[in-house]
């Protein structure tokens, strides 16, 4: 026959058992009467190890540390404190006294609640947080340095007035196309305009035309939902106009794009707004437009294969950057320029011989900043001494040749000479003489000529080339 005190007995063991904070009740002077079963996963130690311990030597012993219950008792009223238990768990301990009639404290019930998952996500949290402060000044800084106006050379009035233009439109929220040639700074143009806008914080996803294949432009622009497409992302994908949201979009070459696809950037641009694709919901996106194209778009339209209101939607500020050859004075300046740039960069110290510099003022660079920017870094890379000569030059062979057979062919010489042996000797003379105006020293003309410095000075005695002659 089971007594009350059984029933009672039963009903505290489910209590214990089914708790899932750890409880520890001691008598009124700090001697563990109970635990409940899950003590071993938080203290590390088995009921019947703490079961008639005192609290004192529990403490002294850091299973409870610090102990609630002494501090209980020493308070006399109800206590909380975070433990660290020998098992590695943090703990919130809360310990309760209970008091008899005449007030003294019979016992001391604690309840532990494990609070190491909460303390773990909060210092993932915060690991977190601080990674992502890293994470924006990183974004900050190289925002800054992608755009730094000092990496930017302005000489020419033409680049000056292009760059004052740029400055003022920038401020209004108006579309920008940029033409020119390819290789005149379309793109350096383009980040600058987006940096002195107001949405310089923003993003600039600048968007290659060109590069992006037909089939997969729409996703590209507009992203996609989930599992809209076999080969699609499952989670979908945000397109590239989102991505612009509050910024920039820059369609680079926009001239390569086909026509079935004009017309539903159009749209796009037009409303500002996309639906993605397998998508239902429209979206503002609130973005500036920029576009750039080396090709006449004018002549485009008239023949068909460019969009007239795709056109007239994006000239509204026609910018035009003239080529290289009509701007001569950036050259030189941007051919130092970028000499200092490789010379940093391959830890070399070459510079230009004057006549490299009058060849390269004179070049007419079809291929303009771009090829020069190339050019350069392979004569710094190439040249096997300090001084880059004229004869490095990749278009410098082709260009004295003409030179050369222009004023003289060779049926010329022949009706003129004799001998084979005389009209050498006459070439021989010119190439000489040509030398002998543009360098300073016998030493430079022989690197020049491919000849060795002696027979340099020989041949000049020769041909009676001097100052006073020449
Ligand atoms: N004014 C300039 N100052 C410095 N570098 C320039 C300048 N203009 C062009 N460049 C450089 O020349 C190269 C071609 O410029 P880019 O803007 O790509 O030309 P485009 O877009 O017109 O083809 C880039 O490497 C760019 O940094
Ligand atoms: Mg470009």
């Amino acid at each position: 026959m089971k007594t009350r005190y059984d029933f009672l007995e039963m009903e505290m063991d489910a209590i214990l058992k089914a708790s899932k904070d750890n409880i520890v009740v001691t008598d009124g002077e700090g001697t563990v009467l109970r635990v409940s079963p899950n003590c071993e996963s938080v203290y590390g130690k088995e009921a019947s190890e703490l079961i008639g311990k005192s609290v004192d030597e529990l403490e002294a012993e850091s299973i409870f540390s610090p102990s609630i219950t002494k501090m209980v008792l020493k308070e006399r009223k109800e206590m909380q404190v975070m433990q660290r238990t020998p098992a590695g768990r943090m703990v919130m301990a809360t310990g309760l006294p209970v008091f008899d009639e005449s007030g003294s404290i019979i016992r001391v019930i604690s309840f532990s609640h494990d609070l190491t998952e909460i303390q773990h996500l909060k210092e993932d949290y915060e690991e977190l947080q601080a990674q992502m402060e890293r994470y924006q000044i990183e974004i900050q800084e190289l925002r800054e340095k992608d755009h730094d106006v000092d990496e930017f050379v302005i000489k020419s009035k033409a680049t000056r007035q292009i760059w004052q233009l740029v400055q003022r439109v920038a401020k209004s929220d108006a579309s920008v196309v940029f033409l020119g040639e390819s290789g005149v700074g379309k793109n350096v143009f383009a980040h600058a305009l987006h940096q002195g806008s107001q949405r310089k914080n923003e993003s600039f996803i600048e968007v290659n035309c060109g590069a992006i294949p037909e089939s997969l432009f729409e996703s590209e622009m507009f992203g996609y939902e989930a599992g809209s497409f076999t080969g699609a992302n499952k989670k979908g994908k945000a397109g590239l106009i989102e991505l612009a949201d509050k910024g920039t979009l820059f369609l680079d070459e926009i001239g390569e794009l086909p026509l079935a696809v004009q017309a539903k950037l159009l749209k796009a641009l037009q409303e500002k707004k996309i639906t993605k694709v397998g998508g239902v919901q429209t979206k503002h996106i609130d973005f500036r437009l920029i576009a750039s194209t080396n090709q006449n778009l004018e002549e485009m339209v008239k023949k068909g294969t460019f969009r007239e209101d795709l056109f007239y939607r994006l000239n509204v500020i026609p910018i035009t950057i003239p080529p290289l050859r009509e701007r001569k004075e950036d050259i030189l300046i941007l051919a130092h320029y970028f000499l200092k740039q490789f010379n940093e960069k391959y830890e070399t110290d070459t510079f230009f011989h004057a006549a490299t510099v009058e060849e390269l003022t004179s070049y007419s660079w079809p291929g303009n900043v771009r090829e020069l920017q190339n050019m350069v870094e392979r004569l710094v890379i190439t040249a096997d001494s300090r001084t880059i000569y004229p004869h490095a030059l990749p278009f410098f062979i082709q260009h004295d040749s003409m030179k050369l057979t222009n004023g003289w062919t060779a049926d010329e010489l022949e009706e003129t000479h004799t001998s084979l042996q005389e009209a050498v000797e006459e070439v021989e003379k010119r190439w000489l003489k040509r030398a002998f105006k543009r360098f300073k020293t016998t030493y430079e003309m022989a690197e020049y000529l491919g000849l060795s410095q002696s027979t340099v000075v020989r041949k000049l005695k020769k041909y009676n080339i001097n100052a006073k002659t020449n």
